[in-house]
């Protein structure tokens, strides 16, 4: 996983700034019950999407949670008093505390597929019934766009996707869940130019090629030989979807 310590202060110009927040907390918004009263907002990094969820709902009460300290600060900043350092493998709140719960860009970067199973278990071990969580899925395919870019990166190599959709929906049915819709969000300014594609490689972004090792040097070559380095290709659409759990009877 990146170290979100230091990511934190370029987290969010380089993550889609605003438009990517908003659109992001537009997907939640839109699979969440416009009556819910308290939403969990789990691995809320900056609050960048957080403090949209708060704002676009003034009755709803928002808690972001986090376990990196520099993205809690900032988080902090923008929500105060409404945000907690803690693991989301160990969530410090009672049983169906929230009406809401949602994981953005949490799943797909955890390394241990038991953490995964963990996760899940603990958002819907906070949700009350009738409640629901929504959480992205299958994160790394959404930047594939089927650019030249993608052509370029199509034989490198990856790991599993930890988030994979089958595999976030088996633990939420298994945790007492059930399916409940799903959207997509825009990753506005987000489409990648052979140029920003070189840098994040040699940043660490793709988790299997350390920056500087040969084989991540072979494709940021190749990418440097694709035309318009500075255009950037289409933006990436990010798959959300929402479980519910039923109603006590
Ligand atoms: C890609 S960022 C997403 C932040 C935010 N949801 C957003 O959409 O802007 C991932 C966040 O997950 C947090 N994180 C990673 N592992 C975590 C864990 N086990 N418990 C809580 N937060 C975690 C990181 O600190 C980071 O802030």
């Amino acid at each position: 996983m990146l170290d979100y310590e230091k990511e934190a202060g370029d987290y969010d110009a380089l993550r889609g700034g605003e438009a990517r927040a908003e659109a992001a907390a537009r997907a939640v918004l839109g699979l969440t019950p416009g009556g819910a009263g308290r939403l969990l907002d789990v691995a809320c990094g900056t609050g960048i999407v957080t403090r949209r969820l708060a704002a676009a709902r003034p009755r709803l009460r928002v808690t972001g949670v986090d376990l990196t300290p520099a993205m809690v600060g900032m988080a902090a900043a923008r929500l105060p008093g409404a945000v907690v350092r803690a693991d989301s493998r160990r969530l410090p709140f009672p049983d169906a505390a929230f009406d809401a719960v949602t994981s953005i860009w949490l799943l797909h970067l955890l390394d241990d597929p038991e953490d995964v199973r963990t996760v899940v278990a603990e958002c819907a071990r906070v949700l009350r019934p009738g409640g629901v969580y929504v959480t992205t899925v299958d994160k790394a395919a959404a930047h594939d766009v089927g650019s030249d870019i993608d052509a370029v990166l199509a034989d490198r190599p990856r790991r599993p996707a930890a988030d994979a959709a089958a595999t976030v929906t088996e633990h939420a049915v298994r945790h007492g869940l059930r399916p409940a819709g799903e959207t997509v969000f825009r990753g506005t300014g987000q489409g990648r130019s052979p140029r920003s594609a070189i840098a994040d490689l040699r940043r660490g972004w793709f988790t299997v090629l350390p920056p500087g090792g040969p084989r991540t040097e072979e494709f940021a070559a190749r990418l440097a030989r694709l035309p318009d380095q500075d255009r950037p290709r289409a933006d990436p659409s990010f798959r959300v979807c929402a479980f519910r759990r039923p109603a006590a009877v």
